[in-house]
């Protein structure tokens, strides 16, 4: 009805980054553009994920990324998406993408921010329309404004990022985002172009039962992992594992779950990165009450020592985690 619209209306993603922002110690607006920049490329992206069949946008681009992974076509669409937008935003001076070996200067030597992005999370689900994501981490530069960024500004650590979130475009196409004080989420109206919040203080349940881990690495993971898994199968927990970690961190933390990307014997490190996966996801998961480890600290702790480095990931309710993490300290 025009009335729920009005009241929908009332808490579109704008006015909520306006208000939440003139209480921020950075209320000269900076951060509440790039908020604004990230959130439009969603909606790009969102308009090209939405269609990818029709125009040809699936399937690979036939070369690899600094990963080593085979780049699926909007690997590459979504990585250039969002590099223009914050171009043409003005707030980010560098980026540093799972795309890219090294930083991406804007031109904007003068902006304030750096961003790490993981321009497009669940590749292998692109072609199979199973829901994909968007993983973003902010910091505010170190190096003088007016000079050219480098790589100090992208290490100084999880819990300096001043800004987290991730789009996840599934059945609905959602921004969920925290800049330390809480956790919003929205929902796309794509009718009206706008993000409305939907999601008011998202917490995450301490306990739950579901967990996410890929099953087919079992024999490789560490005995204290092993014991877990058949233990959670004999208290009859839930297994959720889509290949999609956006898609899988979500759905945890309504209901409460824990997603596992521990070492194997391919990925002595885990597979997930530091930079733009496993640390802005563990600064939302500490803003709802959740927890985020690799095994021994949490992954906020660790110190950065390069881009692209993996870490193992343990991520979700803080009982759940807890009860991973105790067993693992125990083995060391
Ligand atoms: P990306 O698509 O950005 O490379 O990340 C994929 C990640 C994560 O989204 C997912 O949970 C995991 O890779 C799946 O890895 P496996 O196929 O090894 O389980
Ligand atoms: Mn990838
Ligand atoms: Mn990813
Ligand atoms: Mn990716």
């Amino acid at each position: 009805s025009v009335q729920e619209l009005a009241v929908l209306i009332g808490t579109t993603l704008d006015r909520f980054i306006h208000q939440e922002q003139s209480a921020f110690p950075y209320a000269t607006g900076e951060l509440s553009h790039l908020l604004r920049d990230i959130a439009l490329a969603g909606k790009i992206i969102n308009r090209e994920v939405n269609r990818a069949g029709l125009v040809d946008l699936s399937g690979a681009m036939g070369q690899s990324n600094v990963q080593g992974e085979c780049q699926q076509k909007l690997d590459v669409i979504a990585n250039i998406r969002f590099l223009r937008a914050l171009q043409r935003g003005g707030e980010v001076c560098a980026i540093i993408s799972e795309e890219d070996e090294g930083i991406i200067y804007t031109n904007n030597d003068n902006g304030k921010y750096v961003v790490a992005i993981d321009p497009l999370d669940g590749s292998s689900n692109i072609d199979v329309n199973v829901s994909i994501g968007t993983i973003f981490s902010i910091y505010r530069r170190v190096t003088p404004i007016g000079t050219q960024a480098n790589m100090s500004d992208f290490m100084q650590g999880g819990r300096k990022q001043v800004a987290a979130g991730y789009i996840l475009y599934g059945s609905s196409t959602m921004l969920v985002y925290s800049t330390g004080s809480g956790v919003n989420a929205f929902t796309y109206e794509y009718s009206l172009g706008e993000y409305i919040l939907s999601h008011r203080n998202l917490r995450c349940p301490e306990d739950g039962g579901i967990y996410s881990i890929n099953d087919a690495y079992f024999e490789q993971y560490d005995p204290n992992i092993q014991a877990y898994l058949v233990n959670s199968r004999k208290r009859g927990l839930t297994a959720r594992y889509i290949g999609s970690l956006v898609g899988d961190f979500h759905r945890n933390s309504l209901k409460g779950g824990i997603y596992l990307y521990p070492a194997t014997e391919k990925a002595a490190c885990g597979k997930l990165r530091l930079l733009y996966e496993c640390y802005p996801l563990a600064f939302l998961a500490e803003q709802m009450g959740g927890s985020a480890s690799d095994g021994q600290q949490p992954i906020l702790d660790i110190v950065p020592q390069n881009y692209h480095q993996r870490t193992p990931f343990i991520v979700g309710s803080s009982k759940m985690v807890g009860e991973v993490v105790a067993a693992l300290k125990r083995s060391v």
